[in-house]
């Protein structure tokens, strides 16, 4: 029997809500609509939190309403609802769990939590990708750059290895606003250095060990901010171009070394910098010819509904899910109880 999840964003600065519907095993987006909130936040150089959750607030049912009017459904049409609640913000987090929360018990129908990271890999399924496990996962974002070995159906996600210190997604937004760029930075560093030369400045690569998956990019920051102290006249395409060069390098490198040390036969790389065609281009070259690269394509690699509402199909044919008549049973213990009672919560 096919079925429609409704999928839910709200971690950090995109409302964004979609409809997938699951037959047999093809999955199909019937409607996905987001609200972007780049101009509440442009001026302040980065997301503010509780911007963010005011805007979510605003947006959330008009997004939900409109995706549907999109997808040509009805709430009635709905089988379940899935959202992500972990990790991001968490204002805006309680926004979209509670909105979802709410649909669920009125519609009497399940609810499916989300783990953010997750549906980043999970995006590629709305490419129609076909993904032997265990296969290797890097998610490259702006909180997180993480590589993992991911188990059959999508279950199981064990570490291998994270940054060190700032992420990669991070590492544009900062170097781009040394160089005056605008948030987020990622693409717009991407946009000049398509006209610069990737070797005009030799920026470090910070490549800890090789039998460690671990990345580190905060050296960067440095390096450009002492970079630009010594050129007062900076050619920004060339500094951009060398800059990304720096980032791709990196994680290039070590993507290669985990694939290499297990032989792994797939490769799915997520997240928003997975957006940059640079690192699409350097990794298809890089990879030995016995592992497959899936990367979603790069509306798919920024936040989006989607991929929420695809991994929510996936976990409700695995019967993964919370009951309507459960969403509001909350089990409290006696010890909790007395404290609560003596005004403590802690
Ligand atoms: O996954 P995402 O949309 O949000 C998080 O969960 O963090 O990733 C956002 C990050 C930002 O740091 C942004 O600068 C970066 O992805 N990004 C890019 C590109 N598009 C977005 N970085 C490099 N090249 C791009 N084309
Ligand atoms: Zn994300």
């Amino acid at each position: 029997m096919p079925f429609h999840v409704l999928g839910i964003e709200s971690s950090c600065d995109e409302t964004s809500a979609a409809v997938v519907r699951l037959d047999e095993e093809k999955l199909a987006l019937l409607g996905e609509v987001t609200a972007r909130q780049e101009e509440v936040h442009i001026r302040w150089g980065g997301v503010v939190p509780e911007l963010a959750s005011r805007k979510h607030l605003e947006s959330l049912l008009p997004v939900v309403k409109s995706t549907l009017n999109k997808a040509g459904l009805g709430y009635r049409d709905l089988h379940a609802v899935a959202v992500t609640n972990r990790p991001g913000l968490i204002g805006s987090l309680m926004i979209g769990v509670n909105g979802a929360r709410s649909l669920c018990y009125g519609l009497g129908i399940p609810l499916i939590t989300i783990n953010h990271l997750e549906a980043h890999l999970a995006a590629v399924l709305l490419d129609g990708a076909q993904v032997d496990f265990p296969c290797l996962g890097l998610i490259i974002s702006g909180g997180h750059t993480s590589l993992y070995r991911i188990h059959g159906g999508w279950r199981g996600f064990e570490p291998l290895g994270h940054t060190r210190d700032d992420a990669a997604g991070e590492a544009f937004d900062k170097g781009a606003r040394l160089l005056g760029l605008p948030y987020p930075g990622g693409p717009e560093v991407a946009k000049l250095a398509a006209q610069g030369n990737p070797a005009a400045i030799d920026f470090p690569r910070a490549l800890p060990g090789r039998d460690q998956s671990d990345f580190s990019f905060s050296g960067l920051k440095t390096a450009i901010s002492t970079y630009l102290q010594q050129n007062q006249e900076p050619h920004l395409p060339d500094v951009c171009a060398s800059f990304q060069e720096a980032i791709v390098d990196a994680l290039v490198r070590k993507t290669l070394q985990a694939v290499e040390r297990e032989r792994f036969r797939d490769l799915v790389v997520a997240g928003g910098v997975a957006a940059n065609q640079r690192l699409r281009e350097k990794l298809k070259q890089a990879l030995p010819s016995y592992c497959r690269l899936h990367i979603p394509s790069p509306q798919f690699c920024t936040d989006n509904g989607a991929m929420i509402a695809a991994l929510g199909a996936v976990r409700f044919r695995q019967n993964e899910f919370i009951e309507p008549a459960s969403l509001f049973n909350v089990e409290v213990s006696p010890q909790t109880e007395a404290k609560l009672a003596r005004g403590k919560t802690k």
